[in-house]
């Protein structure tokens, strides 16, 4: 969402007759888009402003802006901390990038979180892969979380914008269009819902693959599943964040499942697309977690044999119910907890993408690999590399001969 964020930045930027520059010494403005979902981003931000603060004394002219959910988040006191910044705005206030920079200074910050949804001009940096916003903000407040507060309140776009903004992008050749939102199953427009949207982008011609993220287990419904299933251009990968095997703890965490609903979810992903693959995301050390309710966790990723996980230490949030609850837990515990989860699922990914060996996937070729490869993603979101320079945005078959846990080594038939 924040990278997406950032194309749109860009966007407005480039209208604006700005031209982007990798050096910061040539630069008349820049901008930190900053993420706050946790407190290690804050820091490499001070880190990253206080390193501007000589650029900015030799050349005053320099404007200096953050924005996204830290400048949300803090506000004023960032001018406290980074005297040199010149502009503080947060998520829903990129619409007035324009008239913000044409002040001398100021805090730009959405006092209400109701947003109204903007159409801004994306510039995007991959040329094959297109994300789309297809909903702003989110109303779960899950326990932990800070996004209900940074971003708002949920606001779904309408379905024609979508659609008039995805056959613009097939015109400029894209092929995989990637739909954006914190909980995109609760999409709706009117009478329609999530599944229409995706029957109605299948009928674009010209379009190759369609993924989304990320999907609310609790939203996930049956009629999704088999819309999923039927549909030709949707990708065989759903992303479904369970943060936690307890039950007392997805509780805690106002999840609004239980395990073995959840399970029930990925059971009926599993009969009807067959080959699909499962992603998640996992909270260590939550708030009160004792050994059982991590125990439970790691119960469940060996039985739910995720393709892959993003697992975090828990990290408070000020503002947020977790962040006050007692019985933090300590950090020693934390990144224990945490390594044991990441060593378990690294044995259970490279079994996985071993399985795949011998196989024939279809690969969307991406670009090139440092290293000169080529290097593409399978429909079920894999990372697969070439010995071969292949055209960017072709579409292969090619056999796997060769897994490691973040990519796979293929052949093109
Ligand atoms: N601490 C740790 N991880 C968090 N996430 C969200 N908030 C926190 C937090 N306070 C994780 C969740 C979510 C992902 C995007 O970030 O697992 O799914
Ligand atoms: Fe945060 Fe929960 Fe919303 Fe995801 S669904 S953005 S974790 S509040």
């Amino acid at each position: 969402m924040n990278f997406h964020d950032s194309e749109k930045i860009m966007g407005i930027l480039k209208r604006e007759g700005y031209l982007p520059t990798d050096e910061p010494k040539k630069a008349d403005l820049i901008i930190f888009n900053t993420c706050s979902i946790r407190k290690k981003p804050e820091e490499k931000l001070f880190s990253s402003l206080g390193r501007l603060k000589s650029l900015k004394r030799q050349k005053p002219s320099l404007k200096i802006a953050v924005c996204g959910c830290i400048a949300q988040q803090k506000g004023e006191e960032l001018f406290k901390r980074a005297p040199h910044i010149d502009y503080i705005f947060g998520p829903q206030n990129i619409g007035k990038l324009s008239s913000i920079l044409s002040l001398e200074r100021g805090v730009f910050i959405r006092e209400n979180p109701e947003i109204q949804y903007e159409e801004l001009p994306a510039d995007r940096v991959d040329g094959i892969r297109a994300s789309v916003t297809v909903m702003y903000g989110c109303n779960n407040f899950c326990s932990y979380c800070v996004v209900p507060y940074t971003r708002g309140r949920e606001v779904s776009r309408p379905l024609d914008r979508i659609i008039s903004e995805i056959s613009e992008l097939v015109d400029q050749g894209y092929k995989e269009i990637q739909l954006l939102g914190q909980n995109v199953n609760s999409y709706r427009d009117g009478e329609l819902d999530f599944s229409d949207l995706l029957r109605k982008i299948n009928n674009i011609q010209g379009i190759e693959r369609i993924r989304f993220i990320t999907s609310h287990p609790r939203d996930l419904t049956e009629k999704l599943i088999k819309t999923m299933a039927e549909l030709e251009k949707v990708c065989e990968h759903i992303h479904l964040p369970i943060q936690s095997g307890s039950d007392r703890i997805l509780s805690l965490m106002n999840r609004g499942y239980s395990y073995e609903e959840y399970k029930g979810k990925v059971e009926l992903l599993r009969t009807l697309i067959p080959d699909i693959a499962i992603t998640t995301d996992i909270i260590a050390g939550f708030p009160s977690e004792t050994e059982e309710d991590h125990y439970c966790t790691i119960r469940a990723l060996e039985e739910m044999q995720y393709d892959g996980i993003f697992a975090f230490k828990y990290s408070p949030r000020p503002g947020t119910k977790a962040a006050e609850m007692p019985e933090q837990i300590p950090e020693e515990i934390k990144s224990r907890r945490l390594s044991e989860i990441l060593k378990l699922q690294d044995a259970i990914t490279l079994r996985k993408n071993a399985g795949l060996i011998g196989t024939i996937q279809e690969v969307l070729i991406e670009g090139r690999a440092e290293t000169g490869h080529s290097t593409g993603r399978t429909r079920t979101n894999k990372i697969v590399l070439f010995n071969k320079d292949i055209p960017p945005g072709s579409i292969v078959k090619a056999r796997i001969i060769q897994a490691r846990i973040h990519s796979l080594l293929a052949e093109p038939l």
